[in-house]
């Protein structure tokens, strides 16, 4: 029977394109090798007729599709399950840049794209486009889109959502919707797009996408900060934001255990400050005025907030490469986590003036459960978002702490986070890993709404099954 499909899976997309029996593997293991499932094929289309037929097929035929981009999720998400009944489509293949509107300030690309090669199709033009994460090699602006990504640069830009004006998908049953369109106002009715953007695949296959444009910034400061609190701070992040405004592009926090986790795994011996601190924030601003007035105005902010006791000491970058430099110590620390194993993942968000609470109480939480415990604490939280990753203590095999510990931990910083009115997922999503959480942190009516959308458009539940949502209840 399977021998079946996958012959017709070839007729549409090509016997080079269809991968079965041991190269599935690579493509049903998550990037971090925690997920580990098992795929009928990977197909691997090249357009969006391409995607449509398969889609089609697959629907006619009652077999799960498992879209994925770069693979990078790191919840699981872009992973099918262990029964090997699902097609993974993988939309590496439809990676052109189809068009570049510079006076619009959009560009189409395709969902296959990286967000690699959406930046610089950006820059060609002489543009920016503003999203910026560390996987930015490897992920795709299909999977951007279906996880809504956050990243580095949202204080000043926006999340994924924010970056896209229109997009073009392949609905469960095959159709294609060209929502396409490259408008800053339109009002015509629902706005559907919002629908796909972080459905994690649930609900349809993204194809394209319109996405926004900005001027490059002519004015760039980076600097590390070492301060004593985090209350301290999260002080100085109000005051640069009174002084700089939307300028801040990024304040990144970093914890002394973070700091040096990332250090060891980079074979350094000290971070870019000369001495060690409670913690460190990588600040950024652009702007688009003149480089020198944008030093004038990031040193004289710099200066107020050491005056004021909120910062210990501060480094500023003195070029482009020291400032890349600074900031490959900030991206390389999940990879540093990842090397390392053993950490208790944790991506949430409260609000700005919760944020020195709940990272005071929780880790003293953390500590009294798991003593010894690194507090791998960093994150976005210009925007509210912590990664809150616990770490085991370095004598302590992985599997032991996370047996021991994981579930314990998980359930006391999602705790700790709704209890300030946050979020138990700011920017990763819910993958496979967090679906029953969703039960205790959305109300019924909330749950309810959800199913009923997945129901409307994927009546079978084919599309990334056991992904975002609980299990749907029998009616
Ligand atoms: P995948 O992992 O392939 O897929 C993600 C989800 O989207 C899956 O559910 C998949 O089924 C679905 N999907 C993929 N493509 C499509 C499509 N075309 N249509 C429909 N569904 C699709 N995330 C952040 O938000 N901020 C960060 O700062 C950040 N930093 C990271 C750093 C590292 C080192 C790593 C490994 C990950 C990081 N991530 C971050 C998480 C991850 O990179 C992002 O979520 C990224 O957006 C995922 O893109 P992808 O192409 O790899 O998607
Ligand atoms: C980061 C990822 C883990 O911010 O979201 O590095
Ligand atoms: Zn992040």
């Amino acid at each position: 029977m399977s021998n079946h499909h996958v012959n017709h899976l070839i007729s549409i997309v090509g016997p080079a394109n269809v991968l079965v029996g041991e190269d599935v593997q690579s493509f049903a293991t998550d990037y971090r090798g925690v997920f580990r499932g098992q795929a009928l094929a990977v197909v691997r289309p090249a357009s969006t007729a391409e995607v449509s037929a398969v889609v089609a097929y697959c629907n006619r035929n009652d077999i799960p599709v498992v879209p994925q981009g770069g693979n990078t999720s790191l919840l699981g998400g872009s992973v099918p399950d262990a029964s090997g009944t699902a097609v993974l489509l993988s939309l590496t293949r439809l990676n052109q840049v189809r068009s570049v509107d510079s006076l619009n300030a959009t560009m189409v690309v395709e969902a296959g794209v990286t967000l690699h090669a959406a930046r610089a199709a950006a820059e060609k033009a002489g543009a920016l486009f503003p999203l910026r994460i560390g996987s930015e090699g490897s992920c795709q602006i299909g999977g951007n889109l279906s996880t809504n990504a956050g990243g580095t640069a949202v204080l000043r830009y926006g999340n994924m959502r924010d970056l896209v004006l229109g997009l073009e998908v392949v609905l469960p049953n095959g159709e294609i919707w060209n929502g396409l369109r490259a408008l800053r106002k339109d009002n015509a009715g629902y706005d559907l797009k919002h629908l796909f953007i972080g459905a994690e695949g649930t609900l349809g296959i993204i194809t394209a996408a319109v996405l926004k444009m900005y001027p490059i910034p002519r004015a760039k400061c980076v600097a590390m900060l070492g301060s004593g609190s985090a209350d301290h701070a999260l002080e100085a992040f109000g005051l640069l934001r009174q002084r700089l405004g939307t300028d801040v592009t990024a304040f990144e926090l970093i914890s002394s255990d973070a700091m040096t986790l990332v250090l060891g795994y980079l074979g350094r011996q000290t971070s870019p400050l000369p001495t060690t601190h409670p913690w460190y924030v990588l600040v950024e601003m652009s702007s688009t005025s003149s480089q020198e007035m944008g030093e004038a105005a990031f040193y004289s902010a710099l200066g107020e907030l050491a005056d004021k006791g909120m910062i210990d000491d501060a480094v500023i970058a003195s070029n482009e490469k020291q400032a890349t430099d600074f900031w490959l110590v900030r991206e390389e620390i999940s990879d540093a986590q990842t090397r390392t194993r053993g950490s208790v993942r944790c991506d949430i968000s409260v609000p700005l003036s919760s944020i020195p609470r709940f990272i005071r109480e929780t880790s003293a939480k953390v500590m009294a459960v798991a003593p010894a415990t690194r507090m791998v604490i960093y994150g976005h939280v210009g925007d509210g978002n912590v990664h809150f990753n616990p770490l085991r203590p370095a004598d302590m095999a992985p599997e032991d702490y996370l047996t021991r510990h994981g579930e314990a931990i998980t359930k006391l910083v999602d705790d700790a986070a709704m209890a300030l009115n946050g979020s138990i997922s700011a920017e990763h999503g819910i993958g496979a890993a967090k679906c029953d959480a969703l039960l205790h942190v959305r109300s019924q009516v909330e749950l309810k709404l959800a199913w009923r959308v997945k129901r409307a458009l994927d009546p079978a539940n084919l599309m990334n099954p056991a992904k975002v949502l609980p299990l749907m209840p029998a009616d």
